[in-house]
C-alpha cells in the first residue's frame, strides 16, 4: 500500500520567519508544501502571491502543492509551473473548461488537481476523473485557515473513493480544512491519501512532532 501523505499549509506558518518555517518542514516527516493562493475575489481573503511562493521554492526541498483559490486559473498555469509548483489545484467552481484547464496543467509538466467546496457534490467529476491527478475535498470554506472541520467530508470521501474505483483511476484524494489528530484516522479510513494541516502544525508546541504524530496516525 502506498505510503499516505501530510502536507502542512504554509498559511499558517509565521511570515516574518518564514525561512525558519521552511526549513522546519524540510526536516520533518512532510510530504509536500501546501501553498494557499487567494485572490480576493474567489474567496473573501487575499494570502500571498508569487514572489512568495518564489522565495519558498528557492528553500523547500519537497513538493510543492499549490492551492489556487482564484478566479479564471488558466491565466496563471504557466507561471506556477516556473515557480516550481509540482502539484496544481484549480477549483471546480472556477473552471468554466475543466477539461481544458487540466490538459494545460499536465502539458507545463505538473500534476493536476482540483479542488471541491464543501457544497459541491463529488459527482459533477464523473466525466473527469480520469484526468485527475488529486481530487482536494475541502473540508471547510475555503479562505481561511483555522476553522472547524465539516463532519460530511466522511460521506463525501467515500463516495469519491467509490467514482475513482468505478472509473479505474489512479486520483489521489486530499482532504483540506481543520485536519488533527482527532480526525486524522476517521479521515484515512474513508479513503483520504493526503491530509493538509495549517494551525494544527503551526499551533502546536512542537510541529515537527505533531507532523510525525499525523504521519504515524496516516499511516498507522
Ligand atoms: C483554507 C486553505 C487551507 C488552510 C487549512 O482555505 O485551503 O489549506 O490553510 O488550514 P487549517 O488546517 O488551519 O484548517
Ligand atoms: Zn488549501
Amino acid at each position: 500500500m502506498t505510503s499516505k501523505l501530510i502536507a502542512p499549509s504554509v498559511l499558517a506558518a509565521d511570515f516574518a520567519n518564514l525561512q525558519r518555517d521552511i526549513e522546519m518542514i524540510n526536516s520533518s516527516d512532510a510530504d509536500w508544501f501546501h501553498i494557499d493562493i487567494m485572490d480576493g475575489v474567489f474567496v473573501p481573503n487575499i494570502s500571498f502571491g508569487m514572489p512568495v511562493l518564489r522565495d519558498i521554492s528557492k528553500h523547500a526541498d519537497k513538493k510543492i502543492d499549490v492551492h489556487l483559490m482564484i478566479i479564471d486559473p488558466d491565466r496563471y498555469i504557466e507561471t506556477f509551473a516556473n515557480l516550481g509548483s509540482d502539484i496544481l489545484t484549480v477549483h471546480y467552481e472556477a473552471c468554466t473548461h475543466l477539461h481544458r484547464t487540466l490538459q494545460a496543467i499536465k502539458a507545463e509538466g505538473m500534476q493536476a488537481g482540483v479542488a471541491l467546496n464543501p457544497h459541491t457534490n463529488i459527482n459533477v467529476l464523473e466525466d473527469s476523473i480520469n484526468d485527475i491527478d488529486v481530487v482536494c475535498i475541502m473540508s471547510v470554506n475555503p479562505g481561511f485557515g483555522g476553522q472547524s472541520f465539516i463532519e460530511n467530508t466522511y460521506t463525501k470521501i467515500a463516495a469519491l473513493k467509490e467514482l475513482i474505483h468505478k472509473k479505474g483511476a489512479q486520483t489521489r484524494i486530499e482532504i483540506d480544512g481543520g485536519v488533527t489528530n482527532k480526525n486524522a484516522k476517521q479521515l484515512i479510513d474513508a479513503g483520504a491519501d493526503i491530509l493538509v494541516a495549517g494551525s494544527y502544525v503551526f499551533g502546536s508546541q512542537d510541529p515537527i512532532a505533531t507532523i510525525k504524530d499525523l504521519k504515524a496516525i496516516a499511516n498507522g
